[in-house]
């Protein structure tokens, strides 16, 4: 295939990735960007292999085959909740193939493999040992977020003495690996010294930081694979590598900020805080005795028929209990009562980035009716009923105190509206793992059962009312 054709294959690829990035800037656009995406992808892998004759064709068509058997059985599987997990060990395979494809290139210069040693490159052996360095730790660090996530591995940060100094003298080693490869790349065997180190380092990087920071975490190992993807594409000349790298680095990286954004914490708090193994455990007794006033789905059923304007704020709990068919069910009930419904999303409900949106989307509820945080705010004090399923944290008013653990953090002003009802199991917290003074409120009532029980007692109560 001629060099020009090529390249412009690669622009098309890279534009259809950039309007991909930017369609999933939205749900509305989010399937379609994802689409683009693929099919960019999809032409550069077909111009790629017809451009250069890399393996024989069956082996290559067998390797995409049980790629897709086991990429299209894994998606259908997941259970939404464990999407995280699923996402982290995609990084993890991405700075792995990196790996390889660097160690490769390494020993291609050694003389190891290919027909002659290959000629010692600069720009070459500097791309082989970032890729090397940033894709060994990405793949080991999302192993452990993953085993951390599947609870395979503790959840809680694991703290040592020396911690930071133990981290800064291996981090200091992989440098001094790398630098030994950059000026000699024929001594191979470094190469491999500078991946052991790093994985080491993943593990270490990644250990003290708590399994509900891992969301986080994942986000910014995304950013890593992407950027040990565009050191390989300079490792193997190839354009399309470097941007896309490029562009999953940087996508990454903003996602990170927004998730941390979220929550106002810093990313060096997330890193190094070790945040949410523990409960913060701040007097419960305090908060809420004698104050609490549970209800029942019965009563919630006759309030609703008197309200006109209903909220939804639905949290982690929704996506745990699966709640979401008879949270559509009663929307439609009360719809056809005339009655406004929306439900408002913040950007940190239940544990990534666009939880609620997916849940509530696989239920086919409008876009139109999801409101975000800070457009459905100051609707609150004219809304007659919010009903807080399975969400704490983001609904927690303590945000608003300066010393409290999550001081600063936007929430959703639920408890300005007339009447709450909570909807969960206990009065246990959620992940920041501090009291709720929003049950407590003289305006909340608490309807205490799983998520999808009460809803659909509840579903149930609102026909009969
Ligand atoms: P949380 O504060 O974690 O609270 C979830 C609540 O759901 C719990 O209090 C729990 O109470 C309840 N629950 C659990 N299982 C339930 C079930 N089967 N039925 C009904 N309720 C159930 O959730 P949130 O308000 O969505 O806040 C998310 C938290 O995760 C925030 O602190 C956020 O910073 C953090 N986080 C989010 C992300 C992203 S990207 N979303 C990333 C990292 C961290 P019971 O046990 O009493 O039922």
């Amino acid at each position: 295939m001629s060099f020009d054709w090529v390249n412009l294959a690669y622009l098309i690829a890279i534009v259809l990735f950039i309007l991909g990035l930017r369609g999933l800037a939205h749900p509305r656009s989010a399937v379609r960007g994802n689409v683009m995406g693929a099919l960019g992808m999809l032409v550069a892998v077909v111009v790629t292999l017809a451009d250069q004759e890399v393996l024989p064709i069956g082996l290559l068509a067998g390797g995409i085959g049980i790629g897709a058997v086991l990429g299209v059985g894994l998606a259908l599987s997941i259970k939404m909740t464990a999407m995280p997990q699923l996402v982290g060990l995609f990084n993890g395979f991405g700075g792995g193939a990196s790996v390889l494809v660097a160690g490769l290139a390494i020993l291609e210069i050694a003389g190891v493999i290919g027909t002659a040693p290959g000629e010692p490159d600069l720009q070459l052996s500097i791309a082989a040992v970032a890729s090397g360095l940033i894709g060994t730790v990405t793949f080991f660090g999302s192993l452990v977020a993953f085993g951390k996530l599947q609870g395979i591995v503790t959840e809680k940060p694991v703290r040592y003495f020396g911690e930071q100094v133990v981290k800064i003298v291996i981090g200091a080693a992989a440098v001094s690996a790398a630098v030994m490869v950059v000026l000699d790349p024929a001594a191979y065997e470094m190469f491999w010294a500078l991946v052991g180190i790093s994985a080491v380092l993943g593990i270490l990087l990644v250990v003290p930081i708590g399994g509900a920071d891992m969301p986080i975490v994942i986000a910014l190992l995304n950013s890593y694979s992407g950027l040990a993807a565009a050191a390989t594409g300079f490792v193997l000349s190839n354009t399309i590598l470097i941007v896309a790298g490029s562009l999953v680095g940087a996508s990454g990286i903003i996602l990170t900020r927004i998730m941390c954004v979220a929550m106002n914490r810093s990313l060096s708090n997330v890193l190094f805080g070790g945040v949410g193994g523990e409960a913060a455990g701040d007097g419960e007794d305090d908060v809420y005795a004698g104050k609490i006033r549970s209800t029942s789905a019965e009563e919630v059923a006759m309030i609703l028929k008197s309200a006109h304007r209903v909220v939804f704020v639905p949290g982690y709990g929704m996506a745990v209990a699966r709640a979401q068919t008879p949270v559509r069910m009663l929307t439609e009930a009360m719809e056809s009562d005339g009655l406004e419904v929306e439900f408002g999303i913040h950007p940190v409900a239940g544990r990534m980035p666009g939880h609620m949106n997916v849940l509530l989307a696989e239920e086919d509820i409008s876009y139109d009716k999801l409101r975000e945080m800070d457009d459905i705010n100051p609707t609150f004090p004219n809304t007659d009923v919010t009903i807080v399923l399975g969400a704490n944290d983001v609904v927690n008013p303590r945000a608003r105190e300066n010393d409290s653990p999550i001081a600063g953090m936007p929430i959703m002003d639920t408890d300005k509206s007339r009447t709450v009802v909570v909807i969960k199991r206990s009065l246990s917290p959620g992940f920041a793992g501090i009291a709720n003074p929003l049950f407590a409120r003289d305006n909340t009532l608490m309807l205490f059962g799983d998520g999808k029980k009460a809803m659909e007692e509840l579903v149930s109560a609102y026909h009969e009312a």
